[in-house]
């Protein structure tokens, strides 16, 4: 029985590995309609956010996606980004055409708003890939919309892995935690992607040999982001390859089953700060706390990246 494709709303800060969860959406129809991509500031201020998945989007042959700037710094805090791991464009790595298509006028979070409300109740899926400054600003301004998300796939936090951007917390969480706490109470299905799982999607010279062996302008990409991505965390983790984080998200909606976790609280620090943007994951139900997120702890990485090499190649 084939079911109809999940409708879904990327919101993102690309970021290599963003590219790459926003080209496996935009590969797999059959499985996904792409609503809109909203961009965020994170890895990299807005405007080059909001550039880069336009560059995206054309890259998977993609004009037509609606992309959408939403909010250009954390609900409280000073904006942090992360050339140090991305570049100064987001996207280093191979040299890239600025976008014809056109940037949306309409504001990310009004974009999310309106199609919260437009379409049928519990059919929308929100899919952060970055700060979760614009679902939190959504809610924020239109509670009513909370209760119509289906799901929301976040890439994000982190517990036995501790952090990546502090000892204690993971990049996306760190960047707005008032954003986070919003999100993780608002009592939306939350599946969580944290460091945990990324870390065990390790790319390796054959697996970017494979994207670059397609003969494609994507699976060249795809090899030469990776190239310049994994730098950072071989020389931090002495890892083989780079964690690809956000295309878990997208994998989790196609093929759940290469994902496990449990359904525990996740509470966010916003207070101290010394482990600020930490995910307090009751991993082992030590406390009462209300169960609040799947909190996914691994993954079949070979059968992670034999989905994303098929689906690659289609572009
Ligand atoms: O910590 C990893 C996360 O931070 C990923 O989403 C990466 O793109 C950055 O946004
Ligand atoms: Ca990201």
């Amino acid at each position: 029985m084939t079911h109809a494709p999940r409708k879904i709303i990327i919101d993102t800060d690309p970021g290599q590995d963003d590219a790459v969860a926003i080209l496996l959406a935009l590969a797999s129809p059959e499985d996904l309609t792409v609503l809109g991509i909203t961009a965020v500031a994170g890895n990299v201020p807005l405007p080059l956010t909001a550039k880069n998945a336009r560059i995206i989007c054309e890259l998977a042959g993609k004009p037509e996606t609606l992309v959408f700037a939403g909010c250009d710094r954390p609900l409280k805090r000073k904006l942090v980004t992360a050339e140090h791991v991305h570049g100064k464009t987001g996207l280093d790595g191979p040299q890239l055409a600025d976008p014809v298509m056109p940037l949306q006028a309409q504001h990310g979070v009004d974009f999310i708003i309106d199609t919260l409300r437009r379409e049928p109740a519990h059919t929308v899926t929100l899919c952060p890939l970055g700060p979760l400054t614009n679902i939190a600003e959504a809610f924020r301004r239109a509670p009513d919309i909370v209760a119509r998300v289906q799901q929301i796939v976040l890439m994000g936090g982190a517990y036995f892995e501790v952090g990546n951007i502090t000892p204690a917390a993971e990049f996306n969480i760190y960047v707005d935690p008032e954003a986070t706490e919003i999100v993780f109470r608002s009592g939306a299905p939350i599946v969580v992607m944290p460091l945990d799982v990324t870390h065990k999607a390790l790319t390796t010279r054959a697996r970017i040999e494979g994207f670059r062996a397609m003969g494609t302008e994507p699976g060249r990409m795809v090899a030469e982001w990776t190239d310049f991505f994994e730098r950072f965390d071989m020389q931090k983790y002495g890892s083989e390859g780079a964690p690809l984080h956000d295309p878990c998200v997208i994998a989790y909606l196609i093929r759940p089953e290469l994902f496990t976790g449990r359904h525990i609280n996740v509470e966010i620090e916003t207070q101290s700060e010394l482990t600020l943007g930490m995910t307090v994951a009751d991993w082992w139900g030590v406390t009462d706390r209300p169960a609040n997120a799947l909190f996914i702890g691994d993954l079949d990485a070979a059968g992670f990246y034999a989905l994303l090499t098929e689906r690659i190649a289609r572009l």
